[in-house]
């Protein structure tokens, strides 16, 4: 199947982030906002802000937040979901997580919430990251994960993301957060493993990434096909109108800039 750019794939997808979204992924933005220890005077930076759901919930506890995305149609979105919502210290700029348009030192943390997934390059992500950060600052991350010692199911999630959205790149493992981390210089304070307690819904989670015909069905064959370990680590449910229920498991990270 070919690869489609994040770009692409989200100009197309923009309106489709909405409430849902943020419902499914709320434990992660909680978690980062609690383990953040922002301060009033931080300027921070939201990698990959998509429609700014990070963003906005970060922007009141800080001096200012810089959204950046590639994708022109999630920046309109979180320009129009600021502007509603009256958040004044919050600017949104295009480009990517690999070359970011900022001078060295100019933040003091760097947020990026279910998006690493997407990137070419992590390591380059992480690069970047170190290098726009003061010294001392931190890097918080949420994404979605693969346990670290079971191949079968890291295959299978892994394959079943990239036919409903081929922008999808990989979902690391936590143990591969942790050396990837270390390789860039930064100081892993917290990794924490949690499972999305909101379940999602196959049909949604179809819908949202605009993932029709073949590549729909072979989706909804691999959920009915899972194996029973698949089924557990995922919580894959049928329901009573025909629709499934699963949750994703996601890594969590606080990291600190050396
Ligand atoms: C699931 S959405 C973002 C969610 C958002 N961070 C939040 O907290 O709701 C993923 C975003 O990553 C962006 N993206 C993917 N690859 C990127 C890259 N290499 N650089 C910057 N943004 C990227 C996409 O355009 C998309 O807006």
């Amino acid at each position: 199947m070919p690869r489609r750019t994040p770009q692409e794939q989200f100009d197309k997808q923009a309106t489709h982030y909405d409430g849902q979204w943020n419902t499914w992924t709320e434990e992660s933005l909680k978690w980062l906002v609690q383990h953040g220890r922002l301060a009033p005077t931080d300027r921070v930076l939201d990698v990959a802000t998509g429609t700014g759901f990070t963003a906005l919930a970060v922007a009141p506890l800080v001096a200012s937040v810089t959204g950046l995305d590639v994708s022109s149609g999630m920046l309109n979105e979180a320009s129009r979901r600021a502007a509603e919502t009256g958040v004044a210290n919050v600017d949104f700029q295009q480009g990517s997580a690999e070359a970011m348009p900022f001078p060295d030192a100019s933040f003091d943390a760097v947020t990026c919430r279910i998006a690493a997934h997407h990137f070419d390059s992590v390591p380059a992500f992480l690069a970047e990251s170190a290098r726009v950060l003061a010294p001392g600052g931190r890097l918080l991350i949420a994404d979605t994960t693969v346990p670290n010692d079971a191949p079968e199911i890291d295959e299978w999630q892994n394959r079943v993301e990239l036919i409903r959205d081929p922008s999808h790149h990989r979902n690391y493992r936590p143990s591969e957060w942790t050396r990837n981390l270390q390789q860039a210089g930064f100081v892993v304070e917290e990794l924490d493993f949690m499972g999305g307690f909101v379940p999602m819904t196959l049909n949604a989670w179809l819908h949202k990434a605009g993932c029709t015909g073949e590549a729909e069905q072979t989706v909804r064959d691999m959920f009915a096909r899972a194996n029973a370990a698949i089924r557990e680590t995922f919580a894959i449910q049928p329901m009573p109108d025909g629709d499934t229920r699963f949750r994703w498991l996601r890594v969590v990270v606080a990291a600190q800039r050396k």
